[in-house]
C-alpha cells in the first residue's frame, strides 16, 4: 500500500460561529487554549502519518499558515490547498485531488474533535482494507446528522443525510479514510439542496458501485465543535483530562482541584476551582475562576466571576455583579461596569453577536 496521507479541512464559512468567525478561522478558536485544528494535526503525527494537506479558504488561509506553520512543531510535513469556495466536502476532496494522488488517506474535518485520536482506525483500514472506512457514533438525535444504516455482514448499506425518520442512531463522525476510488465517486455526483458536493452522497455512490465501505464505531466521545455550545462543551471534555501544573505566581489565593497556571499568569486574592486553565501573562484579581474555563493569554480578570466559559486572549472581564457562565469571548473584548447612577447597560458589540442578561 502506498504510504497513508493526511488532509484536514479548514476552510468552510464557519456561519454558526459567528461573530468570532467574523475575524479568524472557526478551527483556530482555542479548546482549552488550544486551537481545534491542532488536536487533528497532533491526532495524525500520532497515528504515524507524516505528510498532510490543510484545505483552506481564501479568507482565512492566511492565518491558518500563520498559525500551523511548515509542520516542523507537529513532526509533520504540511502543504496548503486553497479551495476557491467553500462548495461542500467532497468538492474539498476533490481539489485535494493533485496532492492526494495514488496515497490511500485519512480525512479530518478540522473543527471535530476525538477523543481516542485515530490509531486504531488506520489500523483496521490497514489490516482490512476496505475501499473506504467510516466513523460512526451512537447519538441521542440522529435527524441532525448524516446517518448510517448497516447491512447484514456488518457492511454500510446506505447513508442518508439529516433524515427525518432515521433508520439507526449511528451518526457520521468527522473523519474518515480513503482510497482514491472517492475522485470518481466525488465526480459523479450532483450538488445537494445546499449546493454543496457532500461527501456522504460520494460514500453512497461507493457502496452503489458495490466498492466495500467498513464502518467503525467510535466508543469515546466526539464533538463537532461547530457552534457554541459544543465548543464549550469540547472544552468541558478537554479540561477534564487536564493535568494540573502552577508555573504562574499564585498569591494569597486558592487553587483548587486540576487547574493549570502558565507561566507569566498572576492570581492575586483569587479563586479558581479546577478544571480550569490560565493563559500565559493573565492577571486574575480579587476574582473567581469556576471549573471548566479557559482563559486565553494575557487577559485580565478583576472583581469578576466566570464558571464554564472561554475568555480569548487579550480581553478584560471586571467589576462585576453577577457571575458570568457558559459564554464564550472573543479576543480584546472588554466588558466591564461603568461607574456613573443611573445603572444602565452600555453596549459596543459586533455582528451577529448574542447577549443574554439573566
Ligand atoms: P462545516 O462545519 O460543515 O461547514 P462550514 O465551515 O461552512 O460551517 P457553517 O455550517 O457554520 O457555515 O464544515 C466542516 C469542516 O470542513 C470545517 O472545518 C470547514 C471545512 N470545510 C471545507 O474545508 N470546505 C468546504 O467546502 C466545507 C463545506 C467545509
Amino acid at each position: 500500500m502506498e504510504e497513508l496521507k493526511g488532509l484536514i479541512l479548514s476552510g468552510g464559512k464557519g456561519t454558526r460561529l459567528r461573530p468570532l468567525t467574523h475575524t479568524s478561522a472557526k478551527q483556530l478558536v482555542p479548546v482549552a487554549n488550544k486551537p481545534v485544528l491542532f488536536y487533528g494535526l497532533e491526532a495524525m503525527a500520532a497515528a504515524g502519518i507524516k505528510d498532510v494537506g490543510i484545505i483552506v479558504a481564501p479568507e482565512t488561509g492566511g492565518e491558518i499558515r500563520d498559525a500551523v506553520g511548515d509542520g516542523s512543531d507537529f513532526g509533520l510535513n504540511i502543504e496548503y490547498i486553497e479551495q476557491d469556495a467553500p462548495s461542500g466536502l467532497a468538492h474539498a476532496v476533490l481539489t485535494a485531488e493533485p496532492f492526494l494522488g495514488q496515497s490511500p488517506f485519512v480525512m479530518y474535518l478540522g473543527d471535530n474533535l476525538l477523543r481516542d485520536g485515530i490509531v486504531e482506525l488506520v489500523q483496521s483500514f490497514r489490516s482490512e482494507s476496505p475501499d473506504a472506512l467510516i466513523l460512526l457514533t451512537p447519538v441521542p438525535d440522529p435527524e441532525s446528522y448524516g446517518v448510517a444504516e448497516l447491512n447484514g455482514d456488518g457492511g454500510v448499506a446506505r447513508l442518508v443525510e439529516k433524515p427525518a425518520e432515521p433508520k439507526t442512531n449511528l451518526a457520521l463522525v468527522g473523519v474518515y479514510m480513503f482510497t482514491p476510488a472517492i475522485f470518481d465517486a466525488a465526480r459523479s455526483i450532483e450538488p445537494s439542496w445546499r449546493d454543496e458536493l457532500e461527501i456522504t452522497d460520494a460514500i453512497q455512490a461507493l457502496v452503489e458501485r458495490g466498492l466495500r465501505v467498513d464502518p467503525h464505531i467510535v466508543h469515546g466521545w466526539w464533538k463537532d465543535t461547530g457552534q457554541v455550545q459544543d465548543m464549550l462543551e469540547a472544552n468541558r471534555l478537554i479540561l477534564d483530562d487536564l493535568q494540573e501544573r502552577v508555573d504562574g505566581e499564585v498569591i494569597e489565593s486558592r487553587v483548587e482541584g486540576r487547574v493549570v497556571i502558565e507561566e507569566g499568569a498572576r492570581l492575586e486574592r483569587a479563586t479558581v476551582r479546577g478544571p480550569a486553565i490560565i493563559g500565559r501573562g493573565s492577571r486574575i484579581t480579587d476574582a473567581y475562576i469556576g471549573p471548566y474555563t479557559a482563559i486565553g493569554d494575557d487577559v485580565r480578570i478583576e472583581k469578576a466571576e466566570l464558571e464554564h466559559s472561554i475568555v480569548l486572549s487579550g480581553s478584560s472581564v471586571s467589576d462585576l455583579a453577577y457571575r458570568i457562565e457558559a459564554s464564550l469571548i472573543g479576543k480584546n473584548v472588554s466588558i466591564r461596569r461603568g461607574p456613573a447612577l443611573p445603572k444602565a447597560y452600555r453596549f459596543v458589540v459586533g455582528d451577529n453577536a448574542d447577549v443574554q442578561i439573566l
